[in-house]
C-alpha cells in the first residue's frame, strides 16, 4: 500500500490516538530512517528515546536471530536464561537490589505505584503511621494507564478519563517550600522524573531532590524516580539520578532498554521488595526471553563501545552548538538538558511548530513538546558530524523563519504527545 492508501485505511480503522507525520518509514540504517521513496532522515528522536543503538545494529540483529531460534516466550511460570542476568546487570547499574520486568514504561510505573502502596500497607500493619497519598510534580509525565495518568500533570491526559486513581497531589516544580508544605505522614511516596521529558527537558534542582530524599527518609515514605526517558544511559550515566548523588527506593526504566523491543523494568531496594509476595502482581509477557536477550546485547554494546563516555562528549558538543545558536538567535529563550537528552525552548508555540516543520522538510527529525520546546533524543551512536549537520540546519531554519513559515506550519508543525 502507498502512503495515501494507508492514511485512508488508518483513518477508517484505527483509534485516532496520534496525529502522525505524513511519512511512510520502511527502513533504517545507523542514525538514519528511510522512507518509501528512499529519502534518508537524520533521526534525532529515535522513536521517542527508544532506538538507543540506532537502526540495523548487528548486536541487536544477532541477538534477535539467535534468541528467536531458541525461545521467544515461556510466561513467568518457568525459568529462562535472561531475567536473572539482566536483573543483576540493571540492579548493579542502578544501585538497587531487585527487579520486576514488564512491557512498557507505564507498566513499570504502575508496578512502582502498587509496590509503594503495598509497602505503606505493610508498615501500617507493623503499627507505623503512614498514609496512601502520592505527591507528584507539576509538569510530570508518567504514562497513560489509570494509575500512571493520575500522577501525570497535564489535565488533557487525565480529565477525559475521570475519575482516575484518587490520592495524588501535585507539587510546584522545584519548589522546596511547596514540597515541605504538602508532605506529611499521609504521604506514601514522592514521585519525580530527575529530568522531566514530556514536560520539556526540565531537570530537578539538587536542592529539591535532596529535600525529597530527606523528607521521605524522615517518615518511611518512598522516593520513586521515573527514569523511563532519562535512564539507561541517555544522559551519559546509567541513571539520571546519579548526576545528583542520590539513590531512590524505586526507579523505573523502559524506552531504550531493549533497543526497540518492548521491555520495562521496575527496580527497588530489598526493603521495599518485602512488600510483594507471589500472586500480588504479575504479567504474561513481561521479561520474556527475546526482550531480555536483546536488552543484554544492548547493555553489552553500551559497555563495549564506551557509549556512556561517547554520550557525554557528543552531548557536550551538541549542547555547545545549541548554546551558540542561542547567543545568535533571540527567539531561543533557553537551552536545557544533559547528554543526549536536550532541548531548546523558543519564544512561542508558533515558532516551534514552524521550526519543526522546516527541520522535517530538511530531513531532520526532532519533535516538539510542551508547545514551545524542540526536543532532541537521538540514538546513542550519534556522531559529531551528525550534530554539526543538525546545528547548521537549525541555524538556517531559525534565520529564515518568517510569516510565511508560521502560517504554513500552523496545522502541521510537530505533533505533540509521548
Ligand atoms: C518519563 C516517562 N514515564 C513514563 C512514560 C510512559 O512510557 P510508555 O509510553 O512506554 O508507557 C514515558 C513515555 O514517554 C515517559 O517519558
Amino acid at each position: 500500500m502507498k502512503l495515501e492508501q494507508i492514511q485512508a485505511a488508518e483513518s477508517r480503522l484505527l483509534l485516532p490516538t496520534y496525529e502522525r507525520n505524513p511519512i511512510l518509514m520502511v527502513g533504517g540504517e545507523g542514525v538514519h530512517l528511510i522512507d518509501e521513496n528512499g529519502t534518508r532522515y537524520l533521526d534525532l528522536l529515535s522513536g521517542i528515546g527508544v532506538n538507543a543503538l540506532g537502526y540495523g545494529h548487528p548486536a541487536i540483529e544477532d541477538a534477535i536471530i539467535e534468541q528467536s531460534r531458541k525461545l521467544i516466550h515461556t510466561s513467568n511460570l518457568f525459568f529462562h536464561e535472561g531475567q536473572a542476568e539482566l536483573a543483576l546487570r540493571l540492579t548493579n547499574a542502578a544501585g538497587l537490589d531487585r527487579a520486576f520486568f514488564c512491557n512498557s514504561g507505564t507498566e513499570a510505573w504502575e508496578a512502582a505505584l502498587k509496590i509503594a502502596r503495598a509497602y505503606a500497607g505493610m508498615l501500617r500493619s507493623q503499627g507505623q503511621s503512614i498514609g496512601t497519598k502520592f505527591l507528584a510534580l507539576e509538569g510530570s509525565f508518567h504514562g497513560r494507564t489509570m494509575g500512571s495518568v493520575a500522577t501525570t500533570y497535564k489535565e488533557k491526559y487525565r480529565e477525559p478519563f475521570a475519575p482516575v486513581m484518587p490520592g495524588v497531589e501535585f507539587v510546584r516544580f522545584n519548589d522546596v517550600a511547596d514540597l515541605r508544605e504538602k508532605f506529611s505522614s499521609d504521604v506514601c511516596a514522592i514521585l519525580v522524573e530527575a529530568i522531566q521529558g514530556e514536560g520539556g527537558i526540565r531537570p530537578l534542582s539538587q536542592e529539591f531532590l535532596d529535600a525529597a530524599r530527606t523528607l521521605t527518609r524522615s517518615t518511611g515514605a518512598l522516593l520513586i524516580i521515573d527514569e523511563i526517558q532519562a535512564g539507561f544511559g541517555r544522559t551519559g550515566k546509567w541513571l539520571a539520578y546519579q548526576h545528583y548523588g542520590i539513590t531512590p527506593d524505586i526507579t523505573t526504566i523502559a524506552k531504550p532498554l531493549a533497543g526497540g523491543l518492548p521491555l520495562g523494568a521496575m527496580l527497588c531496594t530489598e526493603e521495599v521488595a518485602r512488600a510483594i509476595h507471589p500472586g500480588m502482581h504479575g504479567t504474561t509477557f513481561g521479561g520474556g526471553p527475546l526482550a531480555c536477550a536483546v536488552a543484554l546485547a544492548v547493555f553489552d554494546t553500551i559497555e563495549q563501545e564506551g557509549l556512556l563516555e561517547h554520550i557525554e562528549s557528543v552531548g557536550e558538543h551538541f549542547r555547545a552548538g545549541l548554546e551558540d545558536l542561542r547567543a545568535r538567535h533571540s527567539i531561543i529563550t533557553d537551552v536545557r538538558g544533559i547528554g543526549l537528552m536536550l532541548a531548546v525552548e523558543l519564544e512561542s508555540a508558533e515558532l516551534a511548530k514552524a521550526a519543526f516543520a522546516s527541520m522535517t522538510a530538511r530531513q531532520i527529525l526532532i519533535n516538539r513538546t510542551s508547545e514551545t520546546v524542540l526536543r532532541f533524543l537521538p540514538p546513542y551512536v550519534l556522531g559529531v558530524e551528525d550534530v554539526d549537520e543538525a546545528i547548521r540546519a537549525l541555524d538556517e531554519v531559525l534565520t529564515s523563519i518568517g510569516p510565511a513559515q508560521l502560517v504554513a506550519a500552523a496545522h502541521t508543525g510537530g505533533k505533540i504527545g509521548d
